[in-house]
């Protein structure tokens, strides 16, 4: 690996082989999505508890500091919208050559495999990845599933995460499932999940990033569950103890109360 490469990915993927992503990017298809109306408030207490964000250059440039911020996994893809006809139907919105001026150190597309769109945003990915590789910046694939959240399932995402690793991704995002070690075991680079709509209960996220990384994720790139939460600095204090810290689920739940009580 590339130098360039090499350094950008250790920014990401810290030295334990772990990583925690905060995404910001969801108004990038649904707009000022809950609690993330200013982007630049819902960031700001999380962000030393982050390895990365996940952001479009919109919001980059307009809420964040850019002398106190993160590494950035840049949001290059997108031109659909919750509105619209169909969300699968997403081209490449941002160069290149902007993600190197805005220092990025990833570039992150949505894939829609099984979708009218299949060919083209697999295309845009593999497109993505020629340039990456050119400039030594690593490309994260999400495998999206637009509105159909029935699709979380390990063997379309497994299908899905190993198409993405074979055009190219240095890194793919998918969603946690059932027997979520054929998704991970089924992919040839790192896996990270994403959490979806907040569930129930905080209980549930910590049990259900605790078995993914049991089952061989390297990390999370969590967002609603996070700062949707009512209290997003004590969800993200205790699922960053199992990312990098090995906590169990109980663990996680010890460590959300009593970090409650402070941030209340
Ligand atoms: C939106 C995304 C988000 O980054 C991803 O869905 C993770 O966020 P959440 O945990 O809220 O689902 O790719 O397009």
């Amino acid at each position: 690996m590339e130098w360039g490469m090499a350094n950008r990915m250790a920014q990401l993927i810290q030295s334990d082989g772990h990583a925690l992503f905060l995404p910001v990017d969801h108004g990038y298809f649904q707009g000022p999505t809950r609690k993330l109306e200013e982007p630049g408030t819902t960031l700001e207490p999380l962000l030393p508890y982050a390895d990365a964000i996940f952001i479009t250059r919109g919001v980059l440039r307009s809420c964040v500091d850019p002398a106190h911020s993160k590494p950035v996994i840049l949001r290059v893809s997108g031109g659909a919208s919750m509105v619209g006809k169909d969300l699968a139907n997403e081209g490449i919105t941002t160069s290149m050559e902007e993600a190197i001026r805005l220092n990025a150190s990833a570039v992150g597309i949505s894939v829609f495999v099984g979708s009218d769109y299949e060919k083209e945003s697999l295309l845009n990915l593999s497109k993505l990845v020629d340039e990456g590789e050119r400039y030594g910046i690593p490309v994260m694939a999400v495998t999206a599933v637009g509105k159909e959240l029935e699709k979380r399932d390990a063997r379309y995402l497994a299908l899905a995460s190993r198409i993405a690793a074979e055009l190219g991704a240095r890194v793919v995002k998918t969603y946690w499932c059932e027997n979520f070690e054929k998704v991970a075991t089924g992919c040839t680079v790192p896996v990270i999940m994403a959490g979806g709509p907040q569930v129930e209960s905080e209980r549930q996220v910590f049990d259900f990033v605790y078995d993914g990384m049991q089952k061989g994720a390297i990390g999370i790139n969590l967002g609603r569950n996070i700062w949707q939460n009512d209290f997003p600095v004590a969800m993200i204090k205790a699922l960053r103890a199992i990312v990098h810290q090995n906590a169990t689920a109980k663990e996680a739940q010890e460590i959300y109360d009593s970090e409650k009580s402070v941030e209340r």
